[in-house]
């Protein structure tokens, strides 16, 4: 089935590359801001009975970026997409996957819930806060692992590292990912999180750093909190160096200078949240999942 890329206001320059890799049309959008900040959209294309691709990230400005996720897949489902495959590289309001404290919205449900009825079929993200809740979203869910990718990059070009370590729940495997990729020694950090403040707290207890060059690796860094608390509590036990990595670079407010404040020698993400940190392309890896889905559908 032929495939046609549209590539939403938030991603265009990466949804053209996704289409030039493909091999696939590209459609653009043409976009403006009303004057009380509502989007206009445009595109033109016959769509009948194509299996079509809706580029679009939901970084920040989140809620303008998935609304308009939305507004485009619904219309090309009303002109005549056979499937929709939205190609969402960061996923908003993952994070709030569960009802924490009672009463408490489950965010990602209602994003999921959002797509479906606009027309997507499938969603493809990249190392998305909670697999499981995608999974059991009622949509087809394609996720892409870029941890190795990022863990090689960063290696190329700040190696080599004598160890790799991660905070959070999905700390471990991440870090033995990527230290088996490079050729490094995992470490888990261990972090908890004050469900009321949101603070969290990073242990760095009983691991031999001395002299080490460190990556440590994350799937998200927003504030830089708890990757500052981990660089300070490395560079405390004797780390030579700690280089600081993420997929989805989100460095919201003063995240940077945070990090770079608390003695991480260098910052390095993806481009799933493009800013001036993206040093690793995702590209070529959605075009391998998107090619992949493409060909089951024939
Ligand atoms: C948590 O589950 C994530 O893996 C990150 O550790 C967290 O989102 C980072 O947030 P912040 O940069 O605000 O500390």
């Amino acid at each position: 089935m032929e495939v046609t890329v549209i590539g939403g206001p938030a991603s265009a320059e990466q949804a053209r590359r996704l289409a030039v890799e493909l091999g696939a049309e590209y459609v653009p959008v043409e976009h403006k801001l009303f004057p009380d900040g509502e989007s206009y959209l445009r595109f033109v294309a016959d769509l009948k009975g194509r299996c079509v691709v809706v580029f679009q990230g939901t970084h920040p400005p989140q809620d303008r970026n998935l609304l308009q996720l939305l507004m485009i897949s619904k219309t090309a489902r009303e002109r005549g997409a056979s499937r929709v495959l939205a190609v969402v590289p960061y996923l908003a309001y993952a994070r709030q996957d569960r009802e924490f404290l009672q009463g408490e919205v489950v965010s990602i449900r209602v994003v999921l819930h959002a797509m479906r009825c606009a027309g997507v079929d499938a969603l493809l993200t990249v190392n998305p806060h909670s697999p499981w809740a995608l999974e059991a979203g009622g949509l087809e869910s394609i996720q892409v692992d870029v941890t190795k990718l990022l863990a090689r990059k960063a290696a190329e070009s700040h190696g080599p590292f004598d160890v790799v370590g991660s905070p959070g729940k999905k700390g471990r495997s991440m870090a033995e990912a990527a230290a088996e990729e490079i050729g490094a020694v995992p470490f888990h950090l261990v972090s908890s999180r004050d469900p009321m403040t949101g603070k969290v707290e990073v242990r760095v207890d009983g691991l031999d750093v001395a002299g080490k060059r460190v990556l440590l690796i994350d799937d998200i860094i927003s504030t830089g909190g708890t990757m500052a608390d981990a660089v300070r509590g490395l560079l405390r036990s004797g780390a030579r160096e700690v280089i600081v990595s993420c997929v989805h670079g989100l460095f919201v407010g003063d995240a940077v200078e945070r990090l770079l404040g608390a003695g991480a020698s260098a910052l390095i993400s993806t481009d799933t949240v493009p800013t001036d940190h993206s040093r690793v392309s995702v590209v070529s890896e959605l075009a391998k999942a998107v090619g992949a889905w493409a060909s089951a559908k024939r």
